[in-house]
């Protein structure tokens, strides 16, 4: 055990919750709170989160102050804040397993922020390729908080001295530089924080492609092609029927074109395996016929997603529940910030009493 990952207090706490998890691996995620959440989304994250409830110290978080980069309108910030959860909890995370928190909740990630802050420099975060794409994307509102996003997501990270972060390519750099932080900080002022590490789910992640063929599916665009957790039968079955396919295989055990396996790996998920093996069968025979392919493929997938947008509408309706997991999240998450933000002011020199 390296000297960053030993607990630098003896925390002596009565709370059952955590005691119970001090053994385990601390992990941390963010959730944007833009956009509806869709079948890329499901599959490629959430799925994973839920995996992890039980092995690992989970703290997962709604990232509304990340948000404000793009300065939402101050009326939809509840409802997207309460979307996300509900659609995450209607998913199957568990709010009593893991720490899910929104961000605003827990007042010592921006303390850490503003110190991290003093020890990261102008020109490297100038560099960043997330930050260019979004001063061309949007060159009228360049704004500090946009240029010192991954000094935020890195504050995230170390207020729990996480070890592993479950995230996707396009965020591996925030990490990198997350880890650069905390080596700078350690550095400074003495072992502290442990590097954080990408958790990578295992190789059968399967990359949920656009139904019209065209990237992945998305929370804004490509809307007729993603299908979302909140999409009713009608609309799924409609968007499935609408995918993209061809003339089918001319010749016997044909590889399929990114499209058609797509189409595959949806069926894989969301159909009893002896159906997708049929199917199989029939493209590897050259018989297959779409319209029935697809057509199977929409009705169990209505089938799959229908409770889940069923108890997120619920829940999103039951706004005392909502307020309920929040404060139970941000109390696990301060309990856990709370100490690490007092050891990080030690460190500094900031210990007057
Ligand atoms: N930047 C991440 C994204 O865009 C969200 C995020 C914010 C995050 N803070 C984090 C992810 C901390 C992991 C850890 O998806």
């Amino acid at each position: 055990m390296s000297q960053a990952n030993k607990p630098l207090f003896n925390i002596v706490s009565s709370e059952h919750y955590l005691c119970g998890l001090m053994s385990k691996e601390i992990v941390v995620s963010g959730i944007r709170s833009t956009g509806h959440l869709h079948l890329g989304n499901y599959f490629g994250a959430i799925q994973h989160y839920i995996k992890m409830q039980d092995a690992y110290n989970c703290y997962f978080f709604v990232a509304d102050y990340h948000s404000l980069t793009t300065h939402p309108d101050p009326k939809d910030l509840k409802s997207s804040v309460f979307r996300v959860l509900a659609e995450n909890i209607a998913s199957g995370l568990d709010p009593e397993k893991v720490a899910l928190y929104a961000q605003s909740d827990v007042p010592e990630i921006p303390e850490l922020y503003l110190m991290l802050n003093m020890l990261v420099y102008k020109g490297e975060l100038e560099k960043v390729p997330t930050f260019k794409d979004k001063v061309r994307q949007q060159p009228e509102n360049v704004n500090a908080g946009l240029l010192t996003y991954p000094v935020l997501m890195a504050a995230d990270i170390l207020i729990h001295r996480a070890v592993k972060v479950p995230v996707g390519k396009d965020q591996e750099q925030h990490l990198e530089m997350a880890r650069n932080f905390a080596a700078r900080f350690n550095s400074r002022y003495g072992d502290f924080f442990p590097e954080p590490q990408v958790f990578r789910f295992s190789d059968e992640t399967v990359k949920i492609l656009s139904l019209d063929g065209n990237g992945k599916m998305s929370k804004s665009e490509n809307v007729n092609a993603t299908i979302y957790l909140s999409d009713d039968d009608d609309t799924i079955r409609k968007k499935i029927m609408k995918a993209k396919t061809d003339q089918g295989p001319t010749e016997p055990n044909m590889v399929m074109p990114d499209y058609i396996q797509n189409l595959f790996s949806l069926m894989q998920m969301v159909s009893a395996p002896d159906v997708t093996a049929t199917h199989r069968d029939n493209y590897n025979n050259c018989v297959i016929r779409y319209g029935d392919f697809k057509k199977q493929l929409a009705e169990d997938m209505a089938a799959f997603v229908k409770p889940i947008r069923e108890h997120a509408t619920e829940l999103q309706k039951d706004h005392d529940s909502l307020r309920k997991i929040l404060k139970l999240g941000a109390e696990k998450a301060r309990a856990s910030a709370s100490v690490n933000i007092e050891g990080a002011r030690k460190l500094i020199g900031i210990n007057y009493y």
